[in-house]
């Protein structure tokens, strides 16, 4: 196992009805800016909750925070948190919701140029503060409620930031909030949270026993609940397992000590920037070739996911995770996700501007050995095309 810190400050507050625990979490004496997408959180009632929630304390809203979320629209809000005196931030969304509000949150009180922070990758960006954040999770997918990263839109890319200061203080997770979610975005969740596990797992052995029995059981427990909350979108129970199972897919917990592999995460981005397929989509189109053209660096691990996680035990090596692949591709196309990018409306030409994305945004040397070249990418492109 590799040497690792671990620390995750985030609060889970998970159940039905505990919104007026939001009293108990944000400071009494807060100027609060409550923060949400397009209106879904009016529509359905959330925001009334949290509302309620807050009592009497000062607060300003702000609406209109767009999937993807684009640098542009987070900076009025930016502007918005400077006039206000603003002294603590609340999302109430999605991941485009969660991740906007952090980068808001570290963007207000910055005193340079805010898009630079969006020039560091993976690396933590120069800020010495941030404001306080908190979240109310309405859609299980992305794990930005109990993780330090977000990711922003700008000039035709996508691009993450991370910090330690970016962790919410707390998170509400309540199930019964996402009940009405469509379909589309449900399926989307499962295969996110699905990804962000194997991009973490199916690399090459490093003796993380427990982080690769972990990973083991959210993978499972994905494969049985995922048709079954899209089924029954009101049952509680497997609505709740899918919404802990997208918070423990990404809240740094199975990658501590492993090497990590974000392939599939960084050509996606590209796909979504490019042609506005959803994030998840982005990500079943392109996890199985990555596999293909990977079979080999992978071997160890994607002969362990097939026998442990799929129960394959027939066939030769190459025959076994032949059969894995097919398998999470057909676990995605079950979910009513397509597997293929010509499936979503791009012509074959589309696959060079990805490449030459790629190459603009630095992503020239990716995998968890970082010798995924852009003729690699190109080649997994050609076979998800
Ligand atoms: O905008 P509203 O009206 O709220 O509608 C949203 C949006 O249209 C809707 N929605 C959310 N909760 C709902 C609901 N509709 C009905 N009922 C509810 N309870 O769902 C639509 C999609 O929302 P969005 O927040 O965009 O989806 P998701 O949670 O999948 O977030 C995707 C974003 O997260 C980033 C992605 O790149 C993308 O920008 N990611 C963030 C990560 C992180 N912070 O760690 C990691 C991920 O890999 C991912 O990259
Ligand atoms: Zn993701």
């Amino acid at each position: 196992m590799q040497n690792f810190d671990y620390r995750n400050p985030t609060h889970i507050v998970f159940g039905q009805d505990r919104l007026a625990e939001l009293n108990n979490l944000v400071p009494a004496d807060a100027k609060v800016l409550v923060l949400y997408g397009g209106g879904s959180v009016k529509r359905f009632g959330t925001l009334d909750k949290v509302l309620a929630g807050l009592g009497e304390r000062q607060v300003v809203e702000f609406g209109g925070i767009e999937p993807n979320p684009q640098f542009d629209t987070l900076m009025k809000a930016v502007e918005m948190v400077r006039a206000e005196k603003i002294d603590f931030l609340l999302a109430v969304g999605g991941g485009s919701v969660m991740d906007g509000t952090k980068f808001i949150a570290a963007a207000a009180p910055y005193q340079g140029d805010e898009a630079s922070l969006l020039k560091h990758g993976f690396a933590p960006p120069p800020i010495d503060g941030a404001l306080p954040l908190g979240t109310v999770a309405t859609l299980p997918a992305t794990g930005s409620e109990m993780n330090m990263g977000a990711v922003v839109s700008y000039q035709g890319g996508k691009f993450p930031v991370m910090h330690p200061l970016l962790f919410p203080q707390f998170s509400f997770l309540d199930p019964s909030l996402t009940f009405s979610l469509p379909k589309v975005q449900v399926a989307n969740g499962v295969v996110d949270a699905f990804v962000h596990t194997l991009e973490q797992y199916v690399t090459f052995p490093a003796n993380g026993h427990i982080q690769d029995r972990t990973a083991e059981g959210i993978l499972k427990t994905l494969i049985e609940v995922g048709p079954q909350t899209l089924a029954e979108p009101e049952n509680y129970e497997a609505r709740a397992t899918l919404v802990w199972s997208a918070t423990c897919a990404l809240n740094g917990f199975i990658g501590v000590g492993v090497p990590q592999d974000w392939t599939t995460h960084m050509i996606g981005h590209e796909l979504t920037a490019l042609f506005g397929i959803d994030h998840g989509q982005s990500l079943a189109i392109i996890q199985p070739s990555v596999w293909k053209l990977r079979k080999t660096e992978k071997r160890e691990k994607l002969l362990q996911y097939a026998e442990r996680v799929w129960d394959i035990t027939e066939g030769d090596e190459d025959q076994r995770i032949d059969q894995a692949i097919a398998k999470t591709r057909d676990f995605f196309e079950s979910l009513g996700v397509k597997t293929r990018l010509s499936e979503y409306g791009v012509e074959r030409g589309g696959i060079d501007k990805v490449v030459q994305a790629l190459e603009a945004h630095g992503m020239v040397a990716l995998s968890e050995r970082g010798d995924l070249d852009l003729s690699v990418s190109r080649a997994i492109l050609e076979d998800a095309y």
